[in-house]
């Protein structure tokens, strides 16, 4: 089929530059939530590089009304209206052409293309939505002007908004009035946007680093005006940010960020008018957490800087999309590490550092372990929209991360200013990042290519030698990459380049400065070596004593690391090494070799036992007061159930749970007295206050009442809960007192809990957001006395908060429980996978995308106990024979293949 503008799989091989390139675009609207019209005219013009006589359109969902070149009325058999866009034969060289179509917003609960929420007009359109608003060059190499002129009633939407300036506006007849916008740089149709409705700005205005002022809006409905103060205090950080760090300025006089309740993803980099899940814009202490107002400064952040990476500098093509995702989302690291600790508080930063790493590890590296392992830079897909995923934006990040640990930070930003230099107004490709990255630092990085074409974790396994006769110490480092998954295997070619930071500590616990062999002197006490063979060898010398290696110090590489510490040598390292991240990461393996050993035991029904030093290593933590509370708490919280089962030969969700809880009672009962005593001593009485420091103490405090809660007789707990839930005046705290209340009734009953969630209930109804935590709350406890927490939540899904139609509260209730309870989602009697094999075909009627990714939660199954295996099986075949959507069927497909 000559004329299908989507083939079942695309290839990045098969790219081809496209046939016309279109010079300008103006857009007329008249919004009607049944039906749209959209007027399109665009100067079009023969790409020289192409040859083809006709013009493929891509358009979805879309009413052809009529098309005219130059002015001209084109007849019907000219054009040819189809299920993928328009086809017109014989154009000309270049020409103008206008072309009137209609679509259905009011109906569109796909989230996809222009689409109604709470009666106002939306936009979402990358990566394919623009098609599903008017027939287009839809890619991200197509690059153009746009004029926006939108009509509307004025009483129903009063606020028309659309990318760049507002060059004019007015009153029409009928009650209705327009606004026309013009965008003064060049742009693909992904990011273009349009909202119309009833809403309210927080404004504000300031000076840029040239000394222009700006306009900056945050715009939303006006019962949540009360709630937008922390997202343009981000918002006005980020500029700054980006200006002192990257040089990069804002370059539109008005940039606006708006909120809607009904949203895919997080947000969207709309060229100055940036479109946001209401989740990662409002807050404030009653209804926020500490955990919300961090994602909303990194979320505010990310698509901040997406103006210049993403939108001034593109993507060729999609399968280049972590060129701006990996960059932006690395870039969005380290403003929220500046912004909790300056540029040089490592301890700190590092807080930020095991947050990103814990995310890392737990997600992207199972999703290199399925069936959807992809490299960073896909070869192939067949619906994009599942492959906005961990992989492109959170390994995409460790692999620029990497470029900065080998060329510092001004060597890396030497890298952007020539990225920027070489490529501003361009669609570029990851190749053309790491060209950039090699030229401004000579340094040949064609090996390093490896890290975008190569899916699966690397391992390096790590051999060490101490002669004391010559105070030499070798450490011999080989990479290789297991038991990969097939879709991974296929992909791995050849050794990567690894920057490997690595300290030795002496019998002390203190740094040895390093000097390897060849060196004239000793030269700091972290040094970033780097791997480039399979295998090779680094002598250290001057070493007067047998040392203890900290390997991969911060994690300089998305790598897991194969080294057989003692339990003795873990605990030491967690009390003495001098980089944070790798002290965490000694508590954690610690831990997880414990528990893992502890699950082995569940599994054979032999009775359960937790190591008495592992206990005083975890107590030296909890009160070494030199340690600040926010490092403490994640140094106290157990690896997670999902990343636990992940390490087993055969994921066993049961054992996993059996051996965390016991670990956990273990905890609180060894520490009882400790965990009252940070109790009391990181409350944080007085005035809220949202800042890092203050944050760090309620996160230990909370750590403290929700072991507390673990004790056989958790009576202390419930006290401290119920008065903590009643006076909290902070969402952090309530939240936390509340999820205290429900882990301690799956003991106690369903009583100890009931008044506050009632209350809880109450008290937010008006508060979307803190209704989804409701749900999410529930969704994700233990179960109360032995109610299994399926019956909970299908309870839940008829109350008449509930809505499917909605993305937000549709993952508090079922995604929190498919993703984020797996003791009781893999229930042996399958009873969760049928729930989400019922739920996956009902949303895949209304919103693929949102489908898709509940899809992804059965695809490891291969690698559970063969009891659950065979369940999950039947479950995904279930749902093959009924879904419709590509998004789905990819996932499905690819799960049981
Ligand atoms: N570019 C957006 C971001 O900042 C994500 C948009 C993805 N949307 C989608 N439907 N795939 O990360
Ligand atoms: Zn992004």
């Amino acid at each position: 089929m000559s004329d299908t503008v989507n083939p079942a799989v695309i290839r990045r091989a098969d790219y081809a530059a496209p046939a016309f390139l279109i010079d300008s675009v103006s857009l007329e609207f008249d919004l009607v939530p049944e039906r749209t019209i959209v007027t399109n005219t665009m100067r079009l013009r023969r790409n020289p590089d192409a040859a083809a006589a006709r013009l493929e359109l891509m358009g979805e969902a879309l009413e052809f009304v009529s098309a005219a070149i130059d002015g001209k009325t084109l007849p019907a058999s000219a054009v040819r209206a189809h299920e993928h866009g328009l086809t017109i034969e014989d154009v000309p060289d270049a020409f103008t052409l206008t072309i009137e179509s209609a679509c259905n917003p009011g109906a569109n609960t796909t989230l996809s293309g222009l689409y109604v929420s709470s009666g106002n007009f939306f936009t979402q359109c990358e990566a394919e939505g623009f098609r599903r608003i008017t027939y287009f060059l839809d890619r991200p190499d197509v690059m153009t002007t746009f004029t926006v002129t939108l009509r509307a009633d004025k009483t129903a939407y009063p606020v028309l908004l659309s990318n760049g300036n507002l060059i004019e506006q007015g009153d029409l007849p009928d009650g209705r009035h327009f606004a026309k916008w013009e965008d003064p740089f060049k742009k693909p149709s992904y990011l273009f946007a349009l909202v119309a409705g009833k809403l309210v700005a927080l404004e504000e205005r300031i000076r840029t680093g040239s000394g222009k002022e700006k306009l900056l809006q945050v715009w939303v409905e006006p019962h949540d005006l009360d709630k937008t103060r922390h997202a343009m205090d981000s918002l006005i950080n980020s500029i700054r940010w980006d200006e002192e760090r990257f040089g990069l300025e804002l370059d539109l006089d008005r940039f606006m960020i708006v909120a809607v309740s009904d949203f895919n993803m997080g947000a969207m980099e709309n060229k100055g008018l940036n479109i946001f899940n209401t989740k990662y814009v409002l807050a404030n202490q009653e209804t926020a957490t500490d955990t919300d107002f961090g994602n909303i400064e990194a979320v505010v952040g990310h698509e901040y800087f997406h103006n210049w990476t993403g939108n001034r500098v593109t993507c060729r093509d999609w399968f280049q999309l972590s060129l701006k995702e990996g960059l932006t989302v690395f870039r969005d690291q380290e403003f929220s590490a500046d912004m909790q600790g300056g540029a040089t508080d490592e301890a700190a930063r590092a807080v930020k550092r095991i947050d990103d790493v814990r995310v890392l590890r737990q997600m992207q590296f199972a999703e290199d372990a399925g069936p959807m392992a992809h490299p960073v830079r896909p070869e192939s897909y067949v619906e994009i929209n599942n492959f906005y995923t961990l992989t492109v934006y959170e390994k995409g990040a460790e692999v620029v991360r990497m470029y900065q640990t080998l060329f510092g930070r001004d060597g890396f930003r030497r890298g952007m200013d020539l990225y920027f230099k070489r490529h501003d107004g361009q669609a570029v490709t990851c190749d053309d990042f790491r060209n950039a990255m090699a030229d401004a630092n000579g340094r040949d990085l064609a090996q390093f290519e490896r890290w975008y074409s190569q899916a699966g974790t690397p391992r390096v396994s790590v051999r060490t030698a101490y002669d004391a006769a010559s105070q030499r110490y070798s450490v011999t480092l080989s990479q290789g990459y297991g038991e990969a998954a097939p879709a991974a295997r296929e992909t791995q070619k050849g050794p990567l380049l690894i920057p490997f930071a690595i300290g030795l500590i002496d019998r002390a616990g203190r740094d040895i400065p390093l000097r390897l062999e060849g060196e004239a002197a000793a030269n700091g006490t972290t040094r970033v070596i780097e791997l480039t063979e399979q295998e090779q060898t680094f002598t250290f010398v001057d070493v007067k004593e047998p040392p203890l290696p900290s390997l991969l110090r911060n994690f300089s590489a998305p790598v897991i690391v194969e080294y057989d510490y003692t339990n003795d040598e873990l605990a030491f390292l967690l009390a003495h090494d001098s980089d944070p991240f790798n002290r965490w990461e000694a508590g954690q393996r610690l831990a997880t070799r414990e528990l893992l050993a502890l699950a082995a035991r569940a599994q054979a029904g032999e009775p359960l036992t937790f190591d008495d030093s592992t206990v005083a290593a975890f107590s030296r933590v909890l009160t070494d007061e030199t340690l600040s509370p926010a490092f403490r708490e994640l140094a106290l919280v157990l690896p997670s159930e999902a990343y636990l089962a992940e390490q087993m030969a055969e994921a066993d969700p049961a054992a996993v749970h059996a051996a965390r809880q016991f670990a956990r009672k273990r905890l609180a009962r060894a520490l009882k007295n400790e965990w009252l005593a940070i109790y009391e001593r990181h409350a944080t009485p007085g005035a809220y206050e949202p800042t890092p420091q203050a944050a760090g103490h309620r996160a230990l405090k909370n750590l403290a009442l929700a072991y507390l809660a673990e004790l056989d007789d958790p009576a202390d707990a419930v006290r401290l809960a119920n008065a903590q839930y009643e006076h909290a005046n902070n969402m952090t705290d309530r939240a936390a007192a509340l999820a205290v209340l429900l882990a301690a009734s799956a003991a106690a009953g369903a009583g100890v809990a009931q008044g506050a969630l009632d209350d809880f209930y109450r008290r937010f109804e008006q508060e979307p957001l803190v209704i989804d935590k409701w749900f999410a709350l529930q969704a994700t406890q233990r179960g109360s006395a032995g109610r299994p927490v399926i019956e909970i939540v299908r309870t839940l899904m008829a109350h008449p908060a509930f809505s499917l139609r909605n993305p937000n509260r549709a993952r508090s209730l079922i995604f929190s429980f498919c993703a984020a309870n797996p003791a009781q989602f893999h229930a042996a009697d399958g009873s969760g996978y049928a729930f989400w094999a019922e739920q996956v075909v009902a949303l895949d009627a209304l919103n693929p995308q949102v489908a898709a990714r509940l899809t992804r939660s059965l695809e490891m199954w291969r690698r559970y106990t063969p009891a659950l295996r065979e369940r999950m099986r039947e479950a995904l075949e279930r749902v093959a024979t009924q879904v419709k959507s590509r998004d789905v069927r990819e996932i499905v497909e690819k799960a049981l293949a």
